[in-house]
């Protein structure tokens, strides 16, 4: 399949929410991802579920949500009712991760597994089948505009390697300091769906960065 891009409105100019989010709609990108932060689980505090409702209220894409919260279980339908089409958690955040992504399913949203660049692949050997996608970090999370961690590549083919070994559906996404001169080189690696905040937001014309992502050019 052709990759995907989903642009990381924490890197949005939030004062402009509403034009930010229609610049994402009239651009080549397949979602939005928006990034929920408890300020526990991750040094830093994002966005509540008002502001998730407002971005579903003016968004013409599928949203994306990566949970960096303590006690994920506690928020999903919550989440989901807020406008969520796809719910990622944290593998580091969970005890009870196969009932979680079970409801997730059930809730009829797609269910994520997230790993922060210290977890390695193995951690989800045994349900990678049961995930819809498995988002690998590649900085630690928290806050955007990060360093792209350059070993990730070897990490995203070890788990290419896991989902074709289980004839899997499973769907690997990345996220953190993706950019044009890593996008063509984690697309070979296996990556499916690409995350970009600052990249995009920070560029002059951020939808021909967009369309630059997509098509793998730098
Ligand atoms: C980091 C977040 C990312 C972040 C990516 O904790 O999960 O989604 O917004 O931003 P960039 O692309 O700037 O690294
Ligand atoms: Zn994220």
């Amino acid at each position: 399949m052709q990759h995907l891009i989903y642009p990381s409105i924490l890197s949005a100019d939030l004062g402009n929410l509403k034009s930010e989010i229609g610049m994402l709609n009239v651009s080549e990108a397949d979602a939005i991802h928006i990034d929920i932060m408890d300020g526990v689980f991750v040094p830093n505090i994002s966005f509540g579920f008002p502001i998730v409702e407002t971005i579903k209220k003016y968004s013409e894409k599928p949203l994306d949500i990566h949970l960096m919260i303590t006690n994920p279980n506690l928020y999903l339908e919550k989440f989901i009712a807020a406008g969520a089409n796809s719910l990622l958690v944290h593998y580091e955040s969970n005890n009870s991760l196969y009932r979680t992504i079970e409801k997730i399913k059930k809730l009829g949203v797609k269910a994520g597994v997230v790993l922060n660049p210290h977890s390695p692949v193995n951690l989800i050997k045994d349900i990678i089948a049961d995930l819809d996608v498995v988002l690998i970090m590649t900085v630690d999370p928290g806050y955007g505009g990060q360093e792209f961690i350059n070993w990730s590549y070897r990490k995203i083919e070890e788990l290419k390697n896991l989902i074709i070994s289980r004839q899997a559906n499973t769907l690997i996404q990345v996220d953190g300091g993706v950019n044009t001169n890593n996008a063509k080189r984690l697309v070979k690696s296996g990556a499916d769906i690409l995350v970009a905040g600052n990249f995009i937001f920070q560029a002059s014309d951020p939808i021909t960065v967009i369309s630059k992502l997509k098509l793998l050019k730098t």
